[in-house]
């Protein structure tokens, strides 16, 4: 696996079941390779187990983390404009639909004024399309039809169920975009652009560049949930691989990196150690202070969202922010 392609494992790990491998074989094959390069890495694909995903719902609910809330505050008071020229029936895509909340807020405006809606849900966990599937069971006119695939794959099959008459708008909220790599973002969009038609559109909903104090606050709360979150990946490896990681001795540490404008999230070892994982048929050697790096999250400026738009294919709708918490949803138009 490439070191700067590490937002692609979420692919790669459909494409290993898909060709017939396992998805625990492709676990401890990406943990046996990103712990033996020489910047140790975990993929953040991997932070999200079940109790992963609970616990990043909590850290939704952190004041210090105020993406969601930023988000929501921003569809709450701009759905109507957003969704007020698409015509009827609306199909509705959401790639990582989370909660289902935020689709809700889309869906609200179009019942209210008569149109039609289905929708699609994509991820690859099915715990996360059952969790939107219940919260969208309140608007029992709408169908909700599941796609336990990755992104673009399940995008590409919703498209095959869409009317042909009608409008499409595909929606990837929660600043997921943000972990992706640039050079991967760009390619994920242009992906994206080439498989939608003509008057399509698409809602990006991204996490801006802000005062790096509160952008590491955000990412190491004082009640550590993002703490727990990150050594959960570890919790996850004593438990599917068989690993002896002593969690007491790895510290969550977060570092603003200006120069990629990211904030990067690590593990680091408090001791020199070894680590047996026999499910990955390794044993990691740590020195006290190194790091492994679990994630990434690239901040934007709202100028560039709309030049990667652009350079995507996509014609620029609207955009609004939350110049508060300095969050920015979107709306891009395939012309
Ligand atoms: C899912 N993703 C957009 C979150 C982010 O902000 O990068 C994941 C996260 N990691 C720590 N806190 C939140």
């Amino acid at each position: 696996m490439r070191p700067d392609a590490m937002e692609e494992f979420g692919s790669g790990i459909q494409q290993a079941v898909l060709a017939g491998g396992s998805a625990s074989g492709r676990l401890a094959e990406d943990v046996r390779w990103g712990l033996s390069q020489p910047r140790k890495q975990l993929h953040s694909q991997y932070l999200y187990d079940s109790l992963g995903s609970r616990l990043f719902e909590a850290i939704c609910a952190l004041p210090e983390y105020r993406v969601t809330q930023a988000e929501q505050k921003l569809l709450d008071r701009y759905s109507n404009l957003i969704v007020s020229d698409l015509e009827g029936p609306v199909t509705l895509v959401e790639l990582g639909p989370g909660s289902g909340e935020k689709l809700a807020q889309l869906i609200e405006p179009l019942l209210r004024n008569n149109i039609g809606v289905n929708v699609e849900l994509v991820d690859i966990s099915e715990a996360a399309l059952d969790l939107a599937t219940r919260t969208l069971t309140r608007f029992p006119s709408v169908p909700v039809f599941c796609h336990e695939a990755v992104y673009l794959d399940g995008l590409q099959r919703s498209i095959k169920r869409r009317h042909d008459a009608g409008s499409l708008l595909v929606a990837f909220l929660g600043s997921s975009l943000g972990n992706f790599a640039p050079s991967s973002a760009h390619t994920f969009l242009s992906n994206i652009q080439t498989v939608l038609r003509a008057g399509d559109r698409f809602l990006l909903g991204l996490d801006l560049v802000k005062p790096e104090q509160e952008l590491t606050l955000a990412y190491d709360d004082p009640l550590g949930v993002t703490a727990a979150f990150n050594r959960n990946i570890l919790v996850r490896l004593n438990r599917e691989l068989a690993a002896d990681f002593d969690l007491e001795w790895f510290g969550h540490r977060v570092i603003w990196n200006f120069a990629s404008s990211s904030i990067e999230m690590y593990l680091e070892s408090l001791c020199e150690q070894k680590v047996s994982i026999p499910g990955a048929d390794c044993q990691i050697r740590f020195k006290e202070g190194e790091y492994i790096w679990t994630e990434s999250s690239y901040k934007y400026t709202t100028s560039q969202i709309v030049s990667a738009g652009m350079e995507s294919g996509f014609a620029t709708r609207g955009q609004w922010v939350d110049e508060e918490v300095k969050f920015a949803v979107t709306a891009f138009e395939v012309l």
